[in-house]
């Protein structure tokens, strides 16, 4: 049992939610969009009371606390259940939930079932889906269907086969056409944002001044209308050294290390818990068990019961405590 806090306390203050029309407005306001994912109820409710604009429950869950070697093994389950654990931890970000590899892939009809359900299901307000132009079919169908959408291009991870590992991508003049294509093309199809991973910092400029909807970078350079980055890469959760484009603003590992050893060292030592960590009885029970275990007889009983217990005990559920108790003790 551990005492989390479900609800503030008194905070009836009013929060005016972050929606796709206030992300609009930070970049046409030229102000920063701050983003970051998140996987779990208390580090989404850290996150969203921080002031963060949007929370993206990244497939990268798979990675950072499913430990899987990619994203590409997590599932529309995984992603429901950490999605729904997010959202009952946000008041105020715009939350996004990635769309999990094979979950958009094999028909629209599917991909739209499947978008649907994290609307529905999981408390999302958008969904993120990787790919250029040829989603962009995919885009409109489900903001049709009144599903908003963020885009992912540059270094899609769910490409890792097929792009041969994690590599910056848009570096040759083709593949930068390329990418400035499949951002109007995501644009036009009604994607309410694009995240923009892994690609040059020019290239990152110019398909922004280009876009009229917001470009969220990774990787992706300064000039982003505004940058995301993976929660357990900020805090040193993730048991590597990082990639060039993150920056570490805390060291988690040796804040939890530290008190973990600590934990160890008191359960040896038999320092914790102390008296003050321990619940007492009250004094007239204690009063009364202390005038119980004085009375003869009582603890005849109890060593009688035992010895009765070990002679049976061949099968029995006293089978393993039996072997451990010396012969002719109870
Ligand atoms: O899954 C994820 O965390 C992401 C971000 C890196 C943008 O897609």
């Amino acid at each position: 049992m551990s005492v989390t806090q479900l609800r503030e306390n008194g905070a009836n203050l009013p929060v005016r939610p972050v929606t796709a029309q206030s992300l609009l407005d930070l970049k046409r306001a030229g102000r920063a969009i701050t983003a970051l994912t998140a996987y779990d109820f208390p580090t989404a409710r850290l996150v969203d009371q921080a002031g963060i604009d949007l929370i993206l429950v990244g497939d990268s869950v798979g990675m950072t606390v499913l430990g899987y070697e990619s994203t590409l093994p997590v599932t529309m389950d995984e992603m429901l259940h950490h999605t729904r654990a997010v959202a009952r931890g946000v008041k105020r970000a715009f939350l996004v939930a990635d769309m999990p590899f094979g979950s958009y892939h094999a028909s629209s009809d599917e991909a739209l079932r499947n978008a649907t359900r994290f609307i529905k299901e999981s408390g999302a307000h958008a969904i993120k889906i990787e790919g250029g132009q040829r989603r962009a079919d995919l885009v409109r169908r489900m903001t049709d269907a009144e599903i908003s959408v963020v885009a992912h291009i540059g270094l899609t991870p769910q490409s890792i086969h097929r792009m041969s590992g994690y590599h910056v991508q848009g570096r040759s003049i083709e593949a930068i056409e390329s990418l400035y294509a499949d951002a109007a093309a995501l644009q036009d199809a009604g994607a309410v944002a694009i995240v923009l991973e892994g690609i040059p910092r020019e290239v990152a400029a110019e398909v922004t001044t280009r876009c009229a909807i917001p470009t969220i970078g990774i990787g992706a350079g300064p000039e982003c209308d505004g940058q995301i980055l993976v929660f357990h890469d900020l805090f040193n959760l993730t048991f590597s050294s990082p990639a060039k484009f993150v920056r570490r603003y805390a060291d988690a590992a040796t804040f939890f290390g530290g008190a973990l050893e600590r934990y160890r060292c008191d359960v040896t030592s038999r320092t914790f818990p102390a008296d003050a960590e321990s619940y007492h009885l009250s004094r007239e029970v204690a009063v009364q068990l202390e005038a119980l275990e004085e009375q003869p007889g009582v603890c005849a009983r109890a060593d009688d019961f035992v010895q009765s217990e070990i002679q049976d005990s061949d099968k029995g559920p006293f089978a393993e405590f039996a072997k451990l108790v010396p012969a002719g003790r109870g």
